[in-house]
């Protein structure tokens, strides 16, 4: 903690303000998904296999649709052109959840206590079991993920195995992994970090997958990848703040003001709760500054301001409800990704420099490091609701891991939506994206992962 508000008051404000502007701008700029998928389908469709691209909608749908019970009064759904027309300060109000019991946090802990921390751990450099597939072999693979297709030759990042300290993860089999989703649905659902590793998942599984068997279709907020043989899908549901929100297109969402429901999570939660795995995550979208609120019963978009992690403790409240009140977890797996740390203060790991993770090529070795883009109060709060959740929720805590790997960034080498200014090009750290992982690297980690105790 004093490390941290050291560091703090040292950065020059400037430097700070400048890098949450770059952080924002990378953010919301590259959430460009349709765009992913156009190159797919129209564009460069000649390096594309088209089997991806099937709009093939029947499989699913010919299972009778379930019965959605929809609230009373459905307050007016939020968009992009949603504005507040009027703003006062947070009143302190709470929604007003079902009371749910906590629950025995017992079988938890005692898994933990049994099993190795596999969170805890180094980095090994392992260039013959690593990467888990290539880069270009990947009928799935995002341009904002390609960076060696965009550019970057030192391939070191590719090939960093997660050795925990006392014991080894189980080596990767595609198949096995198919054999405990048949049947089944799994949902990734939040921001583009989850879609990152929605992605890496992918190209991890869809090798064994024979091309006439396997499916994509690209929805903005839903988007389905069918395997036939296996009669199972992974999917990848557009929630970057959980709750309702203004930002619930993934294609097209308002930037400046962030407007969310905090008693609300339908919208998202009636697509949702058909997934018999769901892996969640939500936390960079809450850190650009105060969001507002909409209660259901305000009528005039009448709104209240809260900070970001207020916002969020709300969202994940709204979040934990549903979990508690729908989760047995004997029939459904649910999952809760810590925070993706982002690598903008080369100053984190070498004090006194300026910069960021552009041109890095290793990862950190020392054990203790924790930097600037890992929230610790966003990180105690998410720590008190998922302990509330007991055995209903599984955390895949990637922060630490992550935390090493400033190597493992896109930096300049991806696509960027925007044409880039000749005087960005020149400067090339001013326009590096720090915030999301190359393809294969950290994600396909994070997959290993949640698949060890599966
Ligand atoms: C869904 O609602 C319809 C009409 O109310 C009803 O006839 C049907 O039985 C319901 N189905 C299920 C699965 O609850
Ligand atoms: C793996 O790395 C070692 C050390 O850098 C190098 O000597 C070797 O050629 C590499 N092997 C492959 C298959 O790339
Ligand atoms: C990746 O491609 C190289 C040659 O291009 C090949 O030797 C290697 O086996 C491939 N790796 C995987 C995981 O498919
Ligand atoms: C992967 O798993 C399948 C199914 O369990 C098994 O038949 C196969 O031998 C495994 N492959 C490896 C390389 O362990
Ligand atoms: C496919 O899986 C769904 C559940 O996701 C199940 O309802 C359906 O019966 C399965 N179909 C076959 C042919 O096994
Ligand atoms: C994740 O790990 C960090 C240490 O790296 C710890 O402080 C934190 O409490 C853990 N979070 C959860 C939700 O388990």
């Amino acid at each position: 903690m004093q490390r941290w508000q050291k560091k703090k008051s040292q950065f020059p404000v400037i430097a700070l303000i400048f890098l949450v502007f770059v952080a924002f701008s990378i953010l919301y700029n590259e959430c460009n998904f349709r765009q992913v998928y156009q190159d797919q389908s129209h564009s460069d469709s000649e390096d594309r296999d088209q089997r991806s691209v099937v709009k093939d909608v029947s499989f699913f749908n010919s299972t009778p649709a379930q019965n959605i019970t929809l609230p009373k009064k459905q307050p007016v759904g939020l968009d992009k052109f949603s504005t507040c027309r009027s703003t006062v300060t947070y009143s302190g109000r709470r929604a007003a959840w079902g009371v749910h019991k906590t629950e025995p946090s017992g079988r938890r802990e005692e898994a933990q206590a049994e099993a190795c921390d596999l969170f805890s751990g180094k980095w090994v450099f392992d260039n013959t079991s690593y990467p888990l597939y290539n880069e270009s072999d990947c009928p799935y693979m995002s341009d904002q993920l390609a960076c060696h297709k965009h550019g970057r030759h030192d391939s070191g990042y590719q090939f960093w195995r997660w050795q925990p300290h006392n014991c080894n993860l189980k080596r990767w089999n595609a198949t096995e992994i198919w054999e405990k989703l048949r049947g089944k649905r799994l949902m990734f659902v939040g921001d583009s970090l989850n879609r990152g590793q929605w992605i890496s998942l992918l190209c991890l599984l869809e090798s064994v997958i024979p091309a006439d068997k396997q499916s994509i279709t690209p929805n903005s907020e839903l988007t389905i990848f069918r395997a036939e043989n296996y009669n199972a899908t992974i999917e990848f549901l557009w929630a970057p703040l959980l709750a309702e929100s203004n930002s619930d297109d993934a294609v097209d969402h308002r930037l400046d003001e962030r407007i969310l429901r905090p008693d609300s999570i339908f919208r998202h939660s009636s697509r949702w709760e058909h997934a018999d795995i769901l892996i969640f995550n939500s936390y960079l979208w809450w850190r650009q500054g105060p969001v507002k609120l909409l209660w259901g019963d305000q009528e005039n978009m009448a709104c209240e301001e809260i900070d970001g992690l207020g916002g969020m403790e709300m969202a994940m409240d709204a979040w934990a409800d549903w979990v508690s009140s729908h989760i047995d977890p004997l029939e459904k797996k649910v999952f809760f990704m810590t925070m993706s740390p982002t690598h903008f203060a080369k100053e984190d790991w070498e004090p006194g420099s300026e910069g960021n993770c552009y041109d890095e090529k290793e990862p950190i070795y020392d054990e203790r490091y924790w930097g600037t883009g890992s929230d610790l109060p966003t990180m105690e709060m998410v720590d008190k609701v998922l302990s509330r959740l007991g055995s209903k929720v599984s955390v895949i805590n990637i922060t630490q891991l992550s935390e090493y790997r400033k190597d493992g960034h896109p930096t300049i080498y991806r696509k960027f939506w925007e044409p880039l200014s000749p005087e960005r090009v020149a400067n090339p750290a001013a326009y590096s994206d720090c915030i999301h992982w190359c393809l294969p690297g950290v994600p396909d980690v994070w997959n290993e992962l949640l698949f060890q105790n599966f």
